[in-house]
């Protein structure tokens, strides 16, 4: 789960990361719109772009509720085919921009909406930088109820710890394993493994597709336009 002893600054660089990507929502048809305290704050300001994009596809249903209430109308992958930018959070990413998601749920369908889309771009502060994932946070993983237990026996046996999100369902009915001590020296590969356990749905590493930039709010407010390495 996300830390709680986050610094009074880090709102502030959210925000400001965020209203950095407003600029970036430039010849979109459709925008996809990522989940988290950082998206709300890009959220807050697509309703004074509205004339830029025709709708926008929600990772979420709490995102869609926001765009909602923003004024913008929300519509399904399944009506846009894919779409052109993608703008979410992290939770951690890496030097090579691979990324642990999926602390507010939602990994899923991010994956989803990252994958289908043509640009990726992901916003956030400089807490969310680490040299090596494995030292970053813990892993959500997406199990369906029925395998729950099965899934984490498996996770043992990879020598790692799983913990049941507690009194929560995601958006797609299932359940959370949060994931300690993986041993992350081969993302992509670690991705893959775990994707084939039965009953997983989604693992919140995103080391295949990983966004073209990532907009990194410093705690001096400064916005630092990442590429990957
Ligand atoms: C949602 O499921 C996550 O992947 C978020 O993108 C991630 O947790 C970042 O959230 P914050 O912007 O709230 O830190």
């Amino acid at each position: 789960m996300p830390p709680t002893n986050t610094p009074p600054w880090v709102e502030k660089a959210k925000r400001l990361a965020a209203e950095t990507a407003l600029s970036l929502v430039q010849n979109v048809r459709y925008l996809g719109v990522g989940t988290g305290s950082t998206t709300r704050y890009f959220i807050d300001g697509l309703g004074g772009i509205q004339d830029r994009f025709d709708g926008a596809v929600a990772s979420s249903e709490q995102t869609a509720a926001l765009l909602r209430q923003a004024g913008i109308p929300v519509l399904d992958l399944n009506e846009t085919g894919d779409i052109d930018l993608y703008v979410d959070g992290t939770d951690a990413f890496d030097p090579h921009f691979r990324l642990i998601k999926g602390h507010g749920g939602a990994l899923t369908r991010e994956k989803i909406l990252a994958t289908a889309s043509r640009r990726f771009i992901v916003i956030a502060d400089e807490t969310k930088r680490f040299d090596r994932l494995g030292d970053s946070v813990s892993v959500p993983v997406e199990v369906i109820p029925s395998a729950r237990s099965y899934v984490a026996r498996q996770i043992v046996r990879m020598g790692a710890t799983p913990s049941l999100r507690e009194r929560y369902l995601t958006d797609n009915g299932n359940q959370i394993l949060d994931v300690l001590s993986l041993t992350l020296t081969d993302p992509p590969q670690l991705e893959r493994e775990l994707k084939c356990i039965p009953g997983v749905v989604e693992v919140g590493i995103f080391a295949r597709r990983l966004p073209e930039l990532i907009l990194m709010a410093t705690s001096q407010f400064t916005v630092e336009r990442l590429k990957p390495t």
